[in-house]
């Protein structure tokens, strides 16, 4: 199992109420998976994730990545975890405007450090011909399309390598070609390179491409679906979204 998270929960306080955005949560994660996650807009698919990337500490329970158990304090083996087992494709692909789609892509292994600069012309050489970037990797991210800026964003967070890939929304704000160009890149990622891959998705075709998906409700897992043979996924999808 690469991950595993047992109860965990992340609430937030204001003055009024709190907000159980994440709520008593299960989760197990083989190597190899690909899971979708769903739900309504702030069912918690956001704070999930970021939870299960350790990006925000969780209030209780217990995260378990590639073996190590999750402790906040323990700074360098957090860093250690970031660095070898996380990789993140946000949303708003999060590149830096004033850095090439090659000064982005490497920015992982620069703060990581050690890498030599022929490794790095190696691995940014790879990863570009795999994703179909090679031609971008001197232009600046306000030179290139929304679908190209996705495919630098998830070169980054592939660059270091890492085990599982977290993607919150990816498709969201690409057209439909994009959208089907850029998940066929993340299947066969999954399916060739056997990378593990967890995704927030409110898009049904986006979510028919993973091989289960977990459907949230105010910060708790309502209903699982896998893919089944002779089963039409999809449609459990579908069904599923539109009685919840
Ligand atoms: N930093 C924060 N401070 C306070 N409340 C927050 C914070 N982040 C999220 N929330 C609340 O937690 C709940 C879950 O939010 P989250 O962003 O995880 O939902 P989501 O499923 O990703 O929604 P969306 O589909 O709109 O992206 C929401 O009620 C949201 O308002
Ligand atoms: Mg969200």
């Amino acid at each position: 199992m690469i991950l595993k998270a047992a109860n965990i929960k992340k609430y937030y306080y204001n003055s009024e109420s709190v907000i159980k955005a994440v709520d008593g949560i299960n989760i197990n994660v083989e190597k190899g998976d690909f899971i979708a996650v769903m739900g309504q807009s702030g069912s918690g698919k956001s704070t999930l994730l970021k939870c299960l990337a350790t990006f925000i500490p969780i209030d209780s329970g217990e995260l378990i990545i590639d073996g190590n158990q999750i402790n906040y304090k323990n700074r360098k083996s957090l860093l250690e975890t970031r660095r070898h087992d996380i990789g993140y494709i946000f949303q708003e692909y999060n590149l830096l405007e004033h850095l090439t789609v090659e000064e982005n892509m490497i920015l992982p292994l620069i703060i990581s450090g050690n890498v030599g600069k022929a490794e790095l012309r190696d691995k940014v050489e790879k990863l570009a011909g795999e994703l179909g970037i090679e031609d971008l990797l001197n232009k600046y991210p306000g030179e290139i399309s929304g679908g190209q800026k996705q495919r630098c964003a998830c070169a980054r967070a592939l660059i270091n390598s890492p085990q599982i890939v977290f993607a919150d929304e990816p498709t969201g704000a690409l057209d439909s070609k994009s959208s089907e160009k850029f998940l066929e890149l993340i299947y066969d990622l999954n399916n060739n390179l056997g990378t593990t891959i967890i995704m927030a998705t409110h898009n049904i075709i986006a979510a028919s491409y993973t091989k289960r998906t977990v459907f949230l409700k105010d910060g708790k897992i309502i209903e699982q679906i896998s893919r089944q043979n002779g089963h039409s996924y999809k449609d459990s999808i579908v069904q599923t979204v539109a009685f919840n």
